[in-house]
């Protein structure tokens, strides 16, 4: 199979565009009416190839977040596109079904272009499917609602406005991103027409920096079937639930028991976010952003109960039994790495910023092992941590203190199933467990918040 994509003229937005040259019609879904890119629709076990195209006046690459992908493919900032030109890259897809998402991974010799190119537009869905989940017929078609959350910042004819000067700018370098308004697959929030039956809502966010903390308008439980890395074993009813830049939430709401003509809301709730995080504390009034502050509560999408079809394939005790969780043991090495902020210098990993390919010794891990990867944030910020190339296991968090002002996400994280990205929380140590199968090679592990990662809080390691 073949898709192209290609990122539009350089204007106020840069957009992906895709062809299919072969395969199955569904496989490329163009989103037309936003500067999203075409949502990418694959099975398991395929091959793909791709062919990239940049038409835009500076480099790019285009990272497919979450897939396991060998290193030459896994778009990285050491194998930029530069403008002009053309790469293909082709891999089987190997993982799960699963919701994941592709999205620029330039890095400039001014440092990183991550931010600007996603919030401008370089940025799409790719969904993976495969029997097992085919087989538990979830809501799917119309029943089967995807959602990429983002905030952006307009200005005078709808252009957007990323990181334009001043003190605001510095702001919001250092605690990332922060848009005066929702945009909901690129377009404001919006009503959906819905019928009494289950539905499936499956979230990405695309957001530079913004944490969402996702709630219904009736204070039902929210109803989580799957994380990053597909499906969980069994769906977990949480008040709320915590999604962090870069993180999917596979969700499922069954609205049999709505009246017709009643609504629902999709919203994200208030919180208390710390001082340096633009919340509203601190953000407001004080320096840029007055509008939309970290932590503010607003609807991202009502639900209007307007059709009384039922259908009634409930939703299954167990939905995943293929893939075990990965065997941890006293032995097992613990390898740490701390995140830290200083005025002067920026972000850090283990005291080191991005520095291209260049690899410590503390960076090399051995092809087939087994590690534990442990998180220690040292920072007064949350930090969404990534790394690229594999699915790992969640298996510990510590608070050590210091994480005041955010103790009111702790029961919206999703720790259980798979997942790419985690969210490591001020004054926290969060232990993963992974495995570095099957490629060797150069991969990344960074922090998502797009504007931490472009400054620095991003480093390569190798497999080996
Ligand atoms: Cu979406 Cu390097 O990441
Ligand atoms: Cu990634
Ligand atoms: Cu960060």
């Amino acid at each position: 199979d073949s898709v192209s994509i290609l990122p539009g003229t350089p204007s106020e937005v840069w957009r992906y565009r895709a062809e299919l040259l072969k395969g199955p019609e569904s496989t490329v879904s163009e989103n037309p009416d936003s500067y999203l890119g075409p949502t990418i629709r694959l099975r398991r076990g395929q091959t793909v190839k791709i062919h990239i195209h940049n038409e835009l006046p500076e480099d790019t690459t285009v990272h497919w977040h979450g897939l396991h992908v060998p290193s030459d493919v896994d778009g990285q900032p050491r194998l930029p596109i530069r403008p002009g030109e053309m790469m293909t890259v082709g891999f089987e897809v190997l993982d799960r079904a699963g919701l994941f998402w592709y999205h620029s991974h330039a890095h400039g010799e001014q440092g990183g272009r991550v931010g600007f190119q996603s919030y401008a537009g370089l940025a799409g869905l790719l969904i993976v499917e495969d029997d097992e989940e085919l087989g538990l017929r979830l809501p799917a078609g119309s029943d089967e609602l995807l959602l990429v959350l983002q905030d952006r910042t307009f200005e005078g004819a709808n252009e957007l406005v990323y990181l334009d000067g001043g003190m605001g700018a510095m702001m919001d370098r250092m605690r990332g991103f922060l848009g005066d308004r929702m945009l909901v697959n690129g377009t404001p929030p919006t009503t959906r027409n819905v019928a009494t039956r289950p539905y499936r809502l499956r979230v990405l966010n695309g957001s530079n920096a913004r944490i969402y903390k996702l709630a219904w308008s009736d204070e039902r439980p929210i109803t989580v079937i799957g994380a990053d890395g597909g499906l969980l074993q069994q769906p977990e009813n949480k008040p709320y639930v915590v999604l962090a830049p870069a993180q999917r939430l596979d969700l499922w709401v069954d609205l049999s028991d709505s009246r017709p003509g009643s609504t629902l809301e999709l919203v994200s709730d208030s919180y208390e976010a710390g001082m340096m995080s633009g919340g509203m504390m601190g953000g407001m009034g004080m320096m840029g952003n007055a509008t939309l502050p970290a932590g503010s509560r607003f609807t991202l999408m009502t639900l209007e109960v307007t059709d009384s079809t039922n259908t009634t394939e409930p939703l299954p005790a167990e939905l995943a039994r293929a893939r075990k969780k990965i065997p941890v043991t006293d032995a097992t090495p613990v390898r740490q790495f701390e995140l830290s902020h200083a005025m002067m210098r920026g972000f850090a990993i283990n005291g080191r910023r991005f520095a291209g390919t260049t690899v410590a010794d503390s960076e090399k891990v051995r092809l087939g092992d087994t590690e534990i990867w442990e998180f220690r944030n040292n920072t007064p910020m949350p930090h969404p941590m990534h790394v690229h190339g594999l699915q790992f296991n969640v298996i510990g968090r510590e608070t050590r203190g210091n994480g005041r002002g955010w103790s009111g996400l702790t029961q919206g994280l999703v720790d259980s199933g798979w997942h790419d990205t985690v969210l490591v929380m001020p004054g926290e140590a969060v232990q993963l467990a992974m495995t570095f199968e099957r490629f060797d090679g150069l991969y990344i592990y960074h922090c998502h918040n797009m504007e931490h990662e472009d400054n620095g809080m991003m480093r390569y390691f190798q497999v080996q």
